[in-house]
């Protein structure tokens, strides 16, 4: 079983795959997160991501595509996985397909989790990530505050808070989604394959529609 979530920042596309890939013992593919690790582990490729990134716009295709295909093809992905930003624009969209028939794999299901761009925001200034298992943590919804200020409960390290978590990136951040990653809504939708989910509530809402719609 393969899943694409596709989202506005903040919509809790990393939320929600922590929840999928436990349950379902699928991959988890965050293109966010392999450019982030990328940077960590000082890629020659290093400043070009960081640059994109910290700015809020896109990095290149070429660089995501080459990551995207070592991946899906790694026997790690055998039982399914889930692609979570990417495709980001219809030409990554239009090569992933290509990807899919040269290997013989089923798209699988598209979701699309809705969010306002106020509570998007709202969400992107309270986010913390764990900087050793990427746990994510708000410092403002109940539902997903770390048991100890600051600290991942899983690792006991101290949380950080992403380069692009600020204002001015996430305003690049949203428009960019609603420029170049929306219309795969509609690329989607008329392959009979994308699905609307609220992601507006609580986490546990977006995971019940979602999972209605797998256990169908
Ligand atoms: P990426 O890492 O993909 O960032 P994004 O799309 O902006 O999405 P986020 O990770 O910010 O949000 P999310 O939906 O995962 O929300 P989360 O679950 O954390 O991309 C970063 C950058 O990398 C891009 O800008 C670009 O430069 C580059 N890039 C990545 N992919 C690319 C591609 N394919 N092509 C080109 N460039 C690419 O939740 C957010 C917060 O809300 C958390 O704190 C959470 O605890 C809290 N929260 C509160 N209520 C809820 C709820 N109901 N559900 C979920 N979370 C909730
Ligand atoms: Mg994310």
């Amino acid at each position: 079983m393969n899943i694409i979530l596709i989202a506005a920042p903040a919509a809790g596309k990393g939320t929600e795959s922590e929840r999928l890939i436990s349950e379902y013992k699928l991959a988890h593919i965050s293109t966010g997160d392999l450019l982030r690790k990328a940077i960590k582990e000082n890629s020659p490729l290093k400043d070009e991501i960081q640059s994109a990134i910290s700015s809020g716009k896109l990095v290149s295709d070429e660089i995501i595509l080459k990551l995207i295909e070592n991946k899906i093809l790694d026997k790690e992905c055998a039982n399914g996985y889930i692609l979570d930003g990417f495709p980001r624009n219809i030409a990554q969209a239009k090569k992933y397909d290509e990807m899919l028939e040269k290997n013989n794999i089923d798209p699988g299901y598209v979701f699309v989790i809705d969010i306002d761009k106020e509570k998007a925001k709202q969400r992107i200034v309270g986010r913390r990530n764990c900087p050793k298992c990427g746990r994510i943590y708000s410092t403002i919804f109940e539902q997903t505050k770390p048991k100890v200020d600051g600290i991942c409960d899983s690792c006991g390290v101290e949380l950080i808070k992403r380069a692009d978590d600020n204002e001015s990136a996430f305003e690049n951040r949203y428009q960019i989604y609603l420029n170049e990653t929306a219309p795969l809504i509609d690329f989607y939708a008329k392959k009979g394959i994308l699905y609307h989910i609220d992601g507006n509530t609580d986490k546990n809402y977006t995971h019940k529609q979602i999972k209605d719609i797998l256990e169908k």
